[in-house]
């Protein structure tokens, strides 16, 4: 290594432990309540502070010092308060998942300090922690995706009366969120995680969901229950990379089998160096995680499935990627839609796009360069589609 080689690597080790320290400290001054005792107008002073929490003075200090630096808190003569990113982390905001980071970090230094057992076979961190890990970890995580992924369901066909089954649904916040943005979809959610399908059957009887949402512990990697189009619409998020990866081919072809209109799920691809840093950490975290894909495996699985029509969404999480099939028996050609305008549907046909399903398979990118009103002839393809 040269010099200048051996500087560089140094100086980004060192960012790294920054980002590190940044992180924890930011979870610590939320464990420790720091962002909800600080106001946002009246200030409060450190050793206020410490009085009202029974923290050590010098330490209250000195995390103040690294919050004041960080710009989550303003210092004045009177004190203390909150700034607008420091607010982003009380308690009931509106970034839950944020706070969900909170308790990722807390599990990631468990597996830090457990690391040598994880890597043992069969000593996982999963059985240190008799599970809690699992446990605690899913219903936090999922809200930002079930907002997302609800009114990305309703653009692509779910409406009222249809029936929908979420494979691995965690709590079903999904669901949840489904049925509130959906309100006459009947659902249900399969995990096989007794904890949090309780935890979820709770939930939905706070919200007055019981009777909408049904939701039941079992194996989603047998499905020989379901009859072929059992559900109008079938979906897994975040759950290909906790199966096996010799189970993941049937459990696409079963998703497709079991489906009427369409399936959903998404694909986590391990690509950069962020992506492929949690799919390490999962795998130390998790003994069921089996891993995310890298872009060919995605790629190859979806050709294995021989989906004709399916389509990429944009991210709707992280570094993952929304796969849309539609598995619907029968197609519209595209002159036969209700009052579909002649004129692009000779546009879209010379450009191979000849059907309602072709249709809604077709990247937003191509529509948008072959016609000015792709979102009307969207929803013209779903009406012919979905009754
Ligand atoms: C990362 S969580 C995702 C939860 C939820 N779908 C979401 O997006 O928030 C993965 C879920 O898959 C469940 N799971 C993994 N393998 C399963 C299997 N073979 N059968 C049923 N559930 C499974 C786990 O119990 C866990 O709840």
């Amino acid at each position: 290594m040269t010099p200048e080689e051996i500087k560089k690597f140094s100086s980004e080790q060192m960012t790294m432990l920054i980002h590190g320290a940044i992180g924890l400290n930011t979870v610590q001054g939320i464990e420790l309540g720091f962002f909800d005792w600080i106001p946002l107008n009246k200030p409060i002073t450190a050793q206020e502070l410490s009085g009202q929490l029974g923290y050590d003075i010098t330490k209250v200090e000195r995390w103040l010092r690294f919050a004041v630096s960080y710009g989550y808190i303003n210092r004045s003569d009177g004190g203390y308060t909150l700034t607008t990113k420091g607010s982003l982390l009380r308690e009931g905001t509106p970034t839950p998942d944020l706070l969900g980071l909170h308790h990722m970090f807390s599990y990631f230094t468990k597996a830090i300090q457990h690391s040598k057992d994880a890597y043992q076979k069969g000593v996982g961190l999963d059985s240190i922690s008799q599970g809690k890990i699992s446990r605690d970890y899913i219903p936090r995580v999922a809200s930002q995706l079930s907002k997302s992924s609800a009114e990305f369901f309703k653009g692509s066909g779910l409406s009222t009366g249809h029936t929908i089954l979420d494979l691995g649904c965690g709590d079903g916040s999904v669901l949840r969120e489904i049925s509130r943005t959906c309100p006459g979809v009947s659902a249900t959610g399969i995990d096989m995680n007794i904890h949090t399908i309780e935890q979820g059957k709770r939930k939905n009887s706070e919200e007055g969901l019981q009777d909408q949402i049904d939701l039941q512990v079992g194996d989603v990697t047998d499905m020989t229950r379901f009859p072929d189009n059992a559900f109008d619409w079938v979906y897994a998020f975040n759950v290909f990379h906790f199966l096996p990866i010799a189970k993941r081919e049937k459990f696409i072809q079963d998703m497709i089998r079991i489906s009427r209109y369409g399936i959903f799920f998404n694909q986590v691809i391990a690509n950069n160096i962020q992506t492929i840093s949690v799919d390490v950490l999962l795998a130390t975290l998790f003994t069921d995680f089996t891993g995310f894909f890298s872009e060919t495996e995605a790629d190859e699985l979806i050709k294995k499935v021989s989906a004709l029509h399916h389509t990429f969404m944009p991210v709707i999480q992280g570094e993952s990627r929304l796969v849309v099939i539609y598995t619907l028996k029968n197609d519209i050609p595209l002159n036969r839609i209700a009052n579909f305008p002649e004129a692009d549907s000779v546009k879209l046909t010379s450009a191979g796009i000849r059907t309602a399903k072709g249709l809604l398979a077709s990247s937003p990118e191509a529509m948008a360069a072959l016609v000015t009103n792709a979102a009307l002839l969207r929803k013209l393809a779903i009406k012919a589609l979905f009754p």
